[in-house]
């Protein structure tokens, strides 16, 4: 395997320190992914520089001009703290001409923003939950075609923020105060969607034309309530304690119908290819009880945390963590960017 130079791009805060000797738990969560990747790298034999970035570009051109790195490994998600933002700074490494791994700024931006996602896989008539948008400012009337209960989220706020037990609403009413709520608390525009009652679960996908899918993954909910909706709320999915608490883990999803199986595989290529997203993604669904599985969003360069869901169900599909970071890598190598098909 030829050996690379890789500059592991990633937000300046989270830029690990030399050794994480005598680091507790708390100390080292924020930067874990960070710290495995670039260990992951360098244990691939691959010649490795980390870059912080909050809201200057300079010190990354200088990293790029200096190291010139035959890859930059994109693992940041927000430039001067707006999410969005984010493939602006991958657009800047491609005008570099350098490769970088994960989504190209075009998938990024299509799968950032949930509604215009929503409205191209609407086109596509991939199974979606119908929805609405409230424009801020907007008070929600509840629009005719769609049915109660529905899910209140913000549509362009990602890890589950915003996402807690009354995001569920089942009156105009509760509707009209959630979205203020949400308008207040986030200052963006609200979406609303049908409530899928049922699994959730997440599929893997790597690739740039070819793809490939890992195992299909799930959120099981151990002894929570049954009673209670069972989504992937922010505190269900980011606070450790409630987890094991509750026996809140994802694993393999067992039993799952052939033909709700091939619809989720066929499907999640479908839209990932229908967003622009190359490199690799993980995406969202929900299975509900008479087997009908909705697509909710499609995330463009997931978590790579070896103990996240993406690396975990590569595990199942026999792709080990330093593999996976080597095909990422790969793909970034292959992936054919304007400026290069303009250069042959
Ligand atoms: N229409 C829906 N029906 C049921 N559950 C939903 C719906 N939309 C979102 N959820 C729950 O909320 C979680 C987060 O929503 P998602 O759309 O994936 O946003 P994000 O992960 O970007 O915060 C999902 O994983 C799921 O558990
Ligand atoms: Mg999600």
């Amino acid at each position: 395997m030829k050996k690379l130079r890789v500059l592991v791009l990633m937000h300046e805060d989270l830029v690990p320190p030399e050794s994480i000797a005598g680091l507790g738990e708390k100390e080292f969560q924020p930067f874990r992914t960070e710290w495995q990747v670039l260990q992951g790298l360098r244990g691939l034999g691959h010649e490795v520089r980390a870059i912080g970035v909050h809201d200057d570009l300079r010190p990354l051109r200088e990293a790029i001009e200096a190291f010139r790195p035959h890859a930059t490994f994109n693992l940041l998600e927000e430039f001067h703290g707006v999410s969005m933002y984010g493939q602006a700074v991958i657009s800047f490494v491609e005008l570099l001409c350098t490769p970088y791994t994960g989504s190209n700024p075009r998938g990024l931006m299509l799968s950032r923003d949930k509604v215009l996602a929503k409205k191209i896989l609407a086109y596509h008539r991939l199974p979606i939950p119908r929805f609405g948008v409230f424009p801020v400012g907007a008070k929600a009337r509840l629009p005719r075609r769609l049915g109660l209960p529905l899910l209140v989220k913000s549509t362009s706020e990602s890890a589950s923020l915003g996402i807690s037990q009354a995001s569920i609403v089942r009156s105009p009413e509760k509707l009209a105060e959630r979205v203020a709520f949400m308008h207040g608390t986030f200052g963006t525009d609200v979406l609303a969607e049908e409530y899928i009652e049922g699994r959730e679960l997440y599929l893997g996908v790597l690739g740039n034309s070819r793809l490939e899918s890992f195992p299909v993954w799930e959120m099981r909910f151990g002894t929570w309530d049954p009673e209670l909706p069972r989504i992937a709320t922010a505190r269900v999915k980011w606070d450790a304690e409630f987890q094991r608490r509750h026996g809140i883990a994802t694993g393999p999803a067992q039993d799952l119908e052939p033909t709700a199986l091939r619809t989720i595989v066929h499907a999640t290529k479908l839209a990932y290819r229908a967003l622009g997203i190359s490199g690799y993604a993980r995406a969202d669904w929900r299975l509900s009880p008479d087997g009908r599985a909705y697509l909710l969003e499609l995330n463009a360069n997931p978590d790579l945390c070896s103990d996240e869901d993406f690396a975990q169900s590569a595990q199942a599909a026999g792709l080990a963590y330093e593999p996976l970071l080597q095909r990422i890598l790969n793909l970034a190598l292959s992936y054919r960017p304007a400026w290069k098909r303009a250069e042959e």
